[in-house]
């Protein structure tokens, strides 16, 4: 459980797509799997992918919360290959950030709802539904594993703040109607 450097905007490993994992109980997944849970709970994100601590891997941990500040003692959950459904059309946007890139926050848009798919940390094929935060935060892990970062999502770069501006954007955007 040894926290790993996280890579940063700018790394082309961020901008790659990760390979499948051919076999996640191995040693070195297991390893990977551990020192991934260290490095998110020392950056106290909401989730990791393995290409942000320069592993391109189809491996992802995410937070199963609803709402953000909810239950922060919750265990990330490891998901291997992970593929996602999205259940319905509606979309919600909300200011996201990334560990890899620190200090700024974008208005994405994700979808509400999605399915998962994907094998535990033990091979075992698991799955279920996401909604809210915990969808958002599984969204934002699965592009990791495609090469995409949330300003790619983004579809006004306007609306990408430094985190300390974060409530003056969002005051403006509200004024503005401009929340699309
Ligand atoms: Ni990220």
């Amino acid at each position: 459980m040894t926290p790993r450097s996280i890579a940063k905007l700018g790394h082309p490993i961020l901008l790659t797509r990760a390979a499948p994992i051919a076999d996640p109980d191995s040693a070195e997944v297991q390893e990977l799997i551990d020192d991934m849970r260290a490095t998110l709970a020392q950056a106290q994100g909401l989730g990791l992918a393995a290409p942000q601590v320069f592993r391109s891997l189809r491996l992802i941990l995410a937070l199963p919360i609803a709402e953000r500040g909810e239950r922060p003692d919750a265990e990330p959950l490891a998901l291997v290959n992970p593929e996602l459904t999205p259940l319905g059309d509606t979309m919600e946007a909300a200011f996201e950030g990334c560990l890899s890139i620190p200090e700024l926050r974008g208005w994405v848009p994700r979808y509400r709802r999605v399915g998962y798919r994907a094998l535990d940390r033990r091979g075992r094929p698991i799955s279920g539904e996401a909604e809210g935060l915990f969808a958002r935060i599984l969204q934002h892990e699965v592009d990791h594993l495609d090469g995409i970062l949330f300003p790619m999502r983004m579809s006004d770069l306007r609306h990408l703040a430094f985190t300390d501006e974060v409530h003056h954007l969002a005051r403006w955007m509200a004024q503005e109607g401009n929340q699309a």
